[in-house]
């Protein structure tokens, strides 16, 4: 294990905003939400989604900065630190492996942003007027895909092999700040095209009819989306936290991060549902335009809304600029979760025979073996794991192409990952969190990583444990049932 004194931090409070926001800022904000607010008839999906944020994704985003830094390691450790000899550690593989699997199709994703960055440089996202035909292009061919998809995984690779301070710290203090301010920009131009209105009728104002429509499903796609955009319940927020010094106030910085993860969901909507109606051939039947809109949604809506603009090239180099860095951001912080567990549990012992026997390595039954211990470097580890993700990227990507036979349960696997991992892993990742802050983990440590000055209100304590313990988890657990029922 790696001591606290030894192990790398953060180094400002504003650094740590920016790392947290920045891992939970990404494409589940503006890819993700509009579409999943389209699959489900808008306003209603929105409210529940609020109503998830407020009473399981941020308390336990709170629950995994205080495991994080109380158990001071990467997202197993952390849980047999806290907890010796018992076997909660296993969660955290499972954390993991999550973490591995959402790197698998979100780093194509990523890619596609690259290669409408492209686009915009050269001019020809700004000419074209066909954007649907475009994307569906795009989704068809699988090399380019994959061409973006290396291209992004080597970049992150690249930030995550610099360690956390110069790497991850930097990267998004500046970028952050940057993409906000071009979100209200946005949503000013989208908000005044003529017929705006109606699409943030569709957003804010719920409908009946929608809603019957919607069904059910709507509960495990608003708390899938809620754990998804808070990077919440796979371990990622806890081994960040395990770089938090110990002034860092947690509840403020949880309650800071989700109100931004929230408000650049929110953002997003406000550009691209206005963008939506006002451009649409036929607002009337709007709706199931964009239910049929699926992945390709944004990519189609957002080119239409910066054709809009004088100087519209521009505009579209700027804001892919700003959504290539909103997703590194959240690569990186996927890619952390496995490489700290690389870099400090994994070990290669390789035995080596040895002819002379020395007293050092006889062994009881005279048998002489050297053993040497390996260590897996941080840029060692990050390659290996690297070369993972591209290999799930590769198949991710082939199994998008019209009429591929890549598909697991009727779902191509791009389609499958994503619901396994939003839909289910993270939920349940959540409930264990949960669980664990409220029943295991020791009451004085908890009292203790929550306040930092010995000033905590005893009724937040109360009412904090009590939501950790009951409300949470049983309330996820009921969504979980009546949304798949
Ligand atoms: N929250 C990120 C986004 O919204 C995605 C993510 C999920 C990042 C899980 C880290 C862990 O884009």
């Amino acid at each position: 294990m790696t001591d606290s004194t030894t192990r790398a931090t953060f180094g400002t409070k504003l650094g740590i905003i920016a790392a947290t926001a920045g891992s939970a800022v990404g494409l589940g904000n503006i890819w993700r939400f509009p579409s999943q607010t389209a699959q489900d008839g808008g306003a209603i999906f929105v409210f529940v989604y609020l109503a998830c944020v407020a009473f399981f994704g941020a308390p336990i985003v709170l629950a995994e900065f205080i495991l994080g830094r109380a158990g001071k390691a990467n997202s197993a450790r952390v849980y047999s630190n806290l907890a010796p000899r018992k076997k909660f550690h296993y969660f955290g593989y499972f954390a993991i492996t999550a973490a591995f699997l959402i790197m698998g199709f979100y780093m194509v994703v990523a890619g596609w942003t690259l290669e409408y960055l492209e686009l915009s440089l050269t001019g020809e996202l700004a000419r074209m007027n066909d954007f649907a035909a475009l994307f569906d292009a795009l989704r068809n061919d699988a090399g380019t895909q994959i061409k973006w998809t290396v291209v992004f995984v080597l970049a992150t690779a690249g930030i995550v092999a610099f360690g956390v301070k110069k790497g991850i710290e930097l990267a998004s203090k500046l970028m952050m700040p940057l993409l906000f301010l071009m979100l209200i920009a946005l949503c000013v131009r989208a908000v005044t095209l003529p017929g705006a209105g109606d699409g943030l009728a569709y957003l804010f104002a719920p409908n009946l009819e929608n809603a019957r429509s919607a069904g059910p499903r709507v509960l495990t796609d608003a708390l899938g989306q809620c754990f998804f955009s808070l990077s919440v319940g796979m371990g990622c927020l806890m081994t960040y936290a395990s770089y938090f010094g110990k002034d860092v106030r947690l509840a403020k910085t949880a309650g800071t991060m989700a109100s931004l993860d929230t408000s650049v969901a929110l953002l997003a909507g406000v550009m691209i549902f206005p963008t939506a109606f006002a451009l649409a051939a036929q607002p009337e039947t709007m709706t199931e335009t964009l239910k049929a809109g699926g992945p390709g949604l944004v990519f189609v809506t957002i080119p239409q809304l910066l054709q809009s603009l004088p100087g519209a090239q521009i505009w579209s180099v700027f804001f892919f600029v700003l959504l290539v860095l909103a997703s590194l951001t959240s690569t990186i912080s996927l890619l952390e979760v496995i490489t700290a567990f690389v870099q400090e549990e994994v070990r290669v012992t390789i035995p080596k025979p040895v002819v002379r026997l020395s007293k050092k390595v006889r062994r009881g039954d005279g048998n002489a073996v050297l053993r040497q211990e390996y260590r897996f470097s941080r840029p060692f580890s990050v390659l290996v794991i690297s070369a993972g993700v591209i290999a799930l990227g590769v198949l991710c990507s082939f199994s998008l192409v019209e009429n591929s036979s890549l598909k697991i349960f009727g779902m191509s696997i791009f389609e499958f990952l994503d619901f396994l991992t939003a839909k289910l892993m993270m939920p349940i990742g959540g409930i264990f969190i949960s669980l664990f802050a409220g029943w295991q983990l020791d009451k004085k440590i908890l009292a203790a990583e929550l306040t930092v000055a010995g000033t905590l209100s005893l009724r937040f304590f109360k009412v904090y444990r009590f939501l950790l313990r009951y409300v949470a988890p049983a309330g996820i657990c009921a969504v979980l049932v009546c949304g798949f029922l």
